[in-house]
């Protein structure tokens, strides 16, 4: 069989707030022998039919007539929906490229900073207090992951393989070794009413908007933790802040908020009970994104699909 001769279009690689001069190098050294050119050296935007971009997508998308494929350098791919991409174009969006192990290890130690009452501890000797709680084993609490894609089955897993009991739920059945595994919208109650350390890893869509709410926190146990690492949009920070002031929950882990950064002043950015992060529980990773944007352009000039294909943009992940 002969193989398809390789495109001689160049490729685009738009994203601006990218250091330019390391992502060109790498994407160039594994594209090889594709061009792969920064918007302002396209000669021809007609000619462009594949653009690898991260959250300036809408800079270049209206030139760009003849764009067939589109990746994505993140998981997520909210930003994208309101976009109105063509069908034409096969978006693809990142799988794991090293970022299931980076989730895994931030929730780790936020679970492990809990169970051990790291948090406790810090208020107490800070007010010149020496006392020592009961231990607690990891078995002893029970941490539930929500959404069981790519990184929260590995954050269940290794919340696992660390001797927490773990319980999962997602939109359709899944199955993770050694996690109790819970779907759709009637079971949510139940899986919080049993979740003493929430991690949330749902992608922002129009259905996960406000999941978070008063009344679902309000069926956390008292004294429950909530890790947010999915999206700002799924959790209503004032209802968080209600049930942390009323001594409802006992502390929040941030990565994600929306807006992005809160605004100045917002209570979260001193709230003594909040651990704030700037959205790095998993960042894109050079060696391994590009990795797989290669396997996806190969695969595109074989005439294979790819993968990270999003089957469907509206439904938002
Ligand atoms: P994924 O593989 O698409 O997994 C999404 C999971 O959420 C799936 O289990 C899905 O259910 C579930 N889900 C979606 N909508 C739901 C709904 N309405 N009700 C119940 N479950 C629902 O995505 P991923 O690669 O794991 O990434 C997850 C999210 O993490 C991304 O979308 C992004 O927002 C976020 N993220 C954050 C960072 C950071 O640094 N903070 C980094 C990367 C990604 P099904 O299994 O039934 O489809
Ligand atoms: C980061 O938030 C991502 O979606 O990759």
């Amino acid at each position: 069989m002969s193989t398809p001769p390789i495109p001689s279009s160049p490729i685009l690689f738009h994203a601006p707030k990218l250091s330019q001069d390391l992502w060109l190098t790498a994407l160039r050294d594994a594209l090889s022998p594709r061009s792969v050119v920064t918007w302002e050296a396209v000669e021809d935007p007609v000619a462009i039919d594949t653009l690898i971009s991260a959250r300036e997508v809408a800079e270049v998308l209206p030139h760009l007539p003849n764009l067939r494929t589109l990746v994505n350098l993140t998981a997520g791919i909210d930003y994208l929906v309101p976009l109105e991409i063509p069908e034409s174009v096969a978006v693809h969006r990142l799988i794991d490229a090293g970022m299931g192990a980076q989730m895994a290890e931030y929730a780790l130690h936020w679970a492990i900073h809990f169970q051990r009452d790291f948090d406790r501890y810090s208020a107490t000797t800070r007010a010149g207090v020496w006392t020592r709680l009961t231990y607690r084993p990891p078995g002893d609490l029970h941490c539930g992951v929500l959404g069981l894609g790519v990184l929260g089955t590995q954050v269940a897993e290794r919340l696992r393989d660390a001797g927490f009991s773990v319980s999962g739920w997602s939109r359709s059945p899944r199955i993770v070794s050694g996690v109790q595994c819970l779907s759709g919208a009637e079971s949510l109650e139940r899986f919080l009413s049993e979740t003493e350390i929430l991690v949330n890893l749902l992608p922002g869509t129009a259905e996960t908007r406000g999941i978070l709410n008063g009344a679902r926190l309000d069926g956390l146990p008292k004294g429950a933790v909530v890790i947010n690492l999915g999206r700002g949009s799924t959790l209503l920070l004032d209802d968080l802040l209600n049930r942390l002031d009323a001594g409802h929950l006992r502390a929040a882990v941030l990565d994600v908020t929306d807006p992005e950064p809160p605004p100045s002043g917002h209570p979260v950015w001193t709230h003594p009970r909040v651990f704030l992060t700037p959205h790095v529980s998993a960042q894109t990773q050079i060696g391994p994104a590009v990795a797989v944007v290669a396997e996806i352009i190969a695969a595109k000039e074989r005439g294979e699909e790819g993968v990270g294909r999003v089957s469907d943009l509206t439904r938002g992940y």
